[in-house]
């Protein structure tokens, strides 16, 4: 996130001898994106952050592409991803292209026997359903229905479920995600126009620090493979940091709708940027108030965006036969639209109680196996009168 945190103790200046109290010293670590260019994050480690005992193997996570170039129109029914124990192994791969791969997962048990990091990609992790705490090498977030957690590239961490019903919309992004720089002045601070403040952004303020010799097992994802890595000492053994780089979270409860008299485009409901794709929160709000209006979207040319749209609660307007986990798909190349009905029932009424996450990437996304297997495909003659 781009303002300035720090969390438990460093030394005054960087890069200075700074001393346990037994007299030895601390490990520092820049943690960064973008070569020395991006976000980075300065921390300090009670044992060298380098130390691999064994790499055991690994095993190929690439998602099955099913459709590779595709032009229909789809609806998934997210909610069908059967539940796993596992993590990771319960994470599946539904739509992807070379810049970001959307998942859905549905984990009953907390991450207990290793570490995780994601050296590809950001995640950025909505949850649906379930709460718990993200417990990563920066520092914790406690998280419930309706966050996103999102985590840069490189963090180092466990995924703590409160109970067995968990339900998240994940996407795994190789561009750094970011607020929108439209939302922000010359100095990073969010501004007066944009939907959310840095008072809605959580950072991590529980940093668990152990200085632990043994065993420890890091799956480490690099170039869409796991490779199992097991380091001498533990992960979480940074005593404090400071800078730019970590893992935060926000509630889409929290983001502020922009309305209009008359339809406002999907631009105003973004929440996250990328260069590759963009993410929106359509969130309970009013709608227009030109006495004229028409409240559903007009049909629009999704000529070179796949607009991706996760439902999540409420009665979404523009579309029928929709449910909470459904995802459609429109991609890029032809038009799409509200379904028979819906700008008819639109019109008069003041107010939708819709939550969805919609993305929006710039290249074609190819359908997965994993798609296949919960997809409608009769979805796309849907607009037939
Ligand atoms: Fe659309």
């Amino acid at each position: 996130m781009p303002f300035y945190h720090k969390l438990g103790e460093i030394p005054p200046k960087r890069h200075t001898i700074f001393r346990k109290p037994n007299g030895d010293l601390y490990y520092e670590q820049l943690f960064g994106t973008i070569g020395f260019d991006g976000m980075a994050t300065n921390m300090y480690h009670e044992h060298r952050p380098t130390q691999v005992k064994e790499v055991k193997g690994s095993y190929k996570v690439a998602p099955k592409i099913a459709i590779a170039n595709n032009i229909k129109s789809y609806r998934f029914h997210g909610f069908k991803v059967k539940p796993e124990k596992d993590y990771l192994d319960s994470r599946k791969a539904v739509l992807t292209n070379s810049d970001c791969t959307i998942i859905l997962a549905a984990p009953t048990t907390s991450q207990d026997a290793y570490f995780y990091k994601n050296a590809d990609e950001d995640e950025l992790i909505f949850i649906h359903e379930g709460s718990g705490k993200l417990r990563t090498h920066l520092g914790n977030l406690d998280f419930k229905y309706g966050d996103y957690l999102l985590i840069p590239r490189g963090t180092i961490y466990k995924m703590d479920f409160d109970t067995s019903e968990n339900r998240l919309f994940i996407v795994a992004s190789r561009r750094p995600i970011y607020t929108p720089k439209r939302y922000r002045n010359w100095f990073g601070q969010l501004l007066e126009h944009a939907p959310f403040c840095e008072r809605d952004i959580r950072r991590p303020e529980e940093l668990e620090t152990y200085n632990e010799k043994g065993d420890f097992l890091m799956k480490v994802k690099k170039q869409d493979e796991i490779f199992d890595m097991v380091y001498a000492t533990h992960p979480f053994d940074v005593v404090g940091y400071d800078g730019y780089n970590y893992p935060y979270a926000f509630s889409i409860h929290d983001f502020e709708p922009i309305t209009g008299r008359v339809h406002q485009p999907p631009p105003v409901h973004q929440t996250f940027e990328t260069d590759a794709f963009v993410v929106c929160s359509f969130v309970p709000r009013l709608y227009d108030y030109h006495p004229q209006a028409i409240p559903a979207p007009y049909n629009h040319s999704n000529i070179d965006s796949d607009e991706v749209l996760y439902y999540v609660d409420g009665d979404f307007m523009s579309r029928n036969d929709i449910d909470k986990g459904h995802i459609s798909l429109h991609p890029a190349g032809i038009p799409h639209g509200p379904h028979p009905g819906a700008v008819e029932r639109s019109i008069g009424k003041v107010k939708t109680d819709e939550l969805a996450v919609m993305v929006d990437t710039f290249k074609p996304l190819q359908v997965t196996e994993e798609a296949m297997q919960i997809a409608d495909d009769d979805y796309h003659k849907s607009w037939l009168e």
